[in-house]
């Protein structure tokens, strides 16, 4: 079943405007934490322009419907779940169950004569729920297998997935273009997770992104923890970046915590899901505390609501109650506030609708719009035409070629020999 929108146009120049402005369709995308769904009132979510009504099954798994009601077009959402498994609308009373289907109208009585009459039912979103996190499929044709649209810890019984949620008042795609490129040292210079590991005056990186069949990493070559930068560049009219080196004496005292807290971050276990762009709009990363995923869902045009996961994979019971109180009471601020706020800040105002002029460090966001434009065209099968480095086939991609943590517990287990 094709699941696009048409032949896919010519990918040259500015194809900002080809990006579609509420998302990519047929993938899953995340809706809501399980334990928010409560078993008396239902609840609305709104993700890719749809709005949706969420209230429990009879065994007790969420059900996603559509939030308008059929009979009239009031909410299912500011409805009541007088009967287990079902969500009544607060007009007219009707009452649907899990399958969508019109069981009941409360306010005609058991003899209804248009209870459950075609045109009565109401569409259901496939739904799955992994690790606390409520999964919908947001599309028409068949939901694909769930593995290939969520990070794969969420799959893994061993993994400790904790999960945040933010607001930016921007679009998807600029939201999640805030990433491989040379922003965060500069950006991010002053937050709390950059300041206490070191200052890298540049950061560049990701000028040849690999593919890796659901997105890009980038190259480990060219990440900072390979390719060294200066600590301070001196620029022929005397200028100096930073401006000064104070900060030198503050991280003498923090850097060997950071690095100690790099331990945890688990490496990915495959490289589809390594660090970089993924679909359906995922930036993942090796840091700071954990492995942590950027789910960037499209709710309007100019509304994001950006999932965080946090994986890390607790080695016992007291690693993994250390996980949750340190993001429970830490973490959670210093990375979805202090540092992404400060991204936040600049995509607020950004414009996407003037002429841009990129660099050979905006390689990876180019490449990324590309892969959205043909999926979005051409469908989440389309084949995405890129050739990576060294010839190297999307799904032959060596995790040492784009995990520098995999890289780092290599050379640990040699050490250690
Ligand atoms: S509008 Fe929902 S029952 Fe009438
Ligand atoms: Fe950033």
């Amino acid at each position: 079943m094709s699941t696009g929108h048409g032949a896919i146009p010519k990918l040259s120049g500015d194809i900002r405007p080809l990006i579609p402005k509420l998302g990519l369709r047929n993938y899953w995308y995340p809706a809501i934490a399980d334990t928010n769904v409560g078993t008396r009132k239902p609840l609305k979510v709104a993700l890719l322009g749809e709005e949706i009504c969420l209230f429990r099954g009879v065994t007790g798994g969420v059900v996603a419907i559509q939030d308008v009601c059929p009979h009239r077009g009031a909410r299912l959402s500011e409805g009541v779940c007088h009967y287990r498994g079902t969500v009544a609308c607060p007009y007219h009373g009707w009452v649907y169950d899990e399958s969508g289907k019109n069981v009941a109208v409360l306010s005609e009585g058991p003899d209804s004569g248009v209870c459950g009459k075609p045109g009565t039912e109401a569409h259901v979103y496939p739904t799955r729920t992994l690790k606390g996190v409520v999964f919908v499929w947001i599309g028409d044709a068949e939901p694909a297998p769930i593995e290939q649209d969520v990070p794969e810890e969420f799959f893994d019984a061993d993994a400790l997935v904790q999960v945040g949620q933010v607001y930016w008042k921007c679009n998807w795609e600029v939201a999640l273009e805030n990433s491989m490129d040379s922003h965060v040292n500069y950006v991010h210079r002053n937050a709390v997770v950059v300041a206490r590991a070191g200052f890298i005056a540049r950061g560049a990186q990701g000028e040849h992104p690999l593919y890796v069949g659901n997105g890009f990493g980038g190259d480990v070559s060219e990440s900072n923890y390979m390719r060294r930068s200066p600590r301070q560049d001196l620029y022929p009219n005397g200028w100096k970046w930073p401006k000064t080196n104070y900060r030198r004496f503050f991280t003498w005292l923090t850097k060997p915590l950071a690095e100690r807290a790099r331990r945890n971050i688990p490496p990915p276990r495959s490289a589809r899901w390594c660090g970089g762009h993924h679909l359906p709009g995922m930036f993942r990363a090796e840091f700071g505390w954990d492995l942590y995923t950027r789910m960037c869902v499209p709710v309007e045009e100019h509304l994001t609501r950006v999932w965080y996961y946090h994986c890390t994979r607790p080695k016992n019971g007291a690693r993994r109650l250390w996980d949750r109180l340190m993001y429970a009471t830490l973490r959670r601020w210093i990375i979805e506030y202090n540092f992404s706020r400060q991204d936040e800040a600049v995509m607020l105002n950004q414009r996407y609708d003037t002429p841009e002029k990129l660099s050979g460090t905006d390689a990876e966001v180019i490449q990324w719009r590309k892969l959205v434009v043909t999926r979005h065209y051409g469908g989440r099968d389309a084949p995405f035409d890129y050739r990576n480095p060294d010839g190297l086939a999307p799904d032959a991609v060596p995790l040492e070629r784009v995990s520098v943590r995999y890289l780092q517990e290599q050379a640990r287990v040699r050490g250690r020999r």
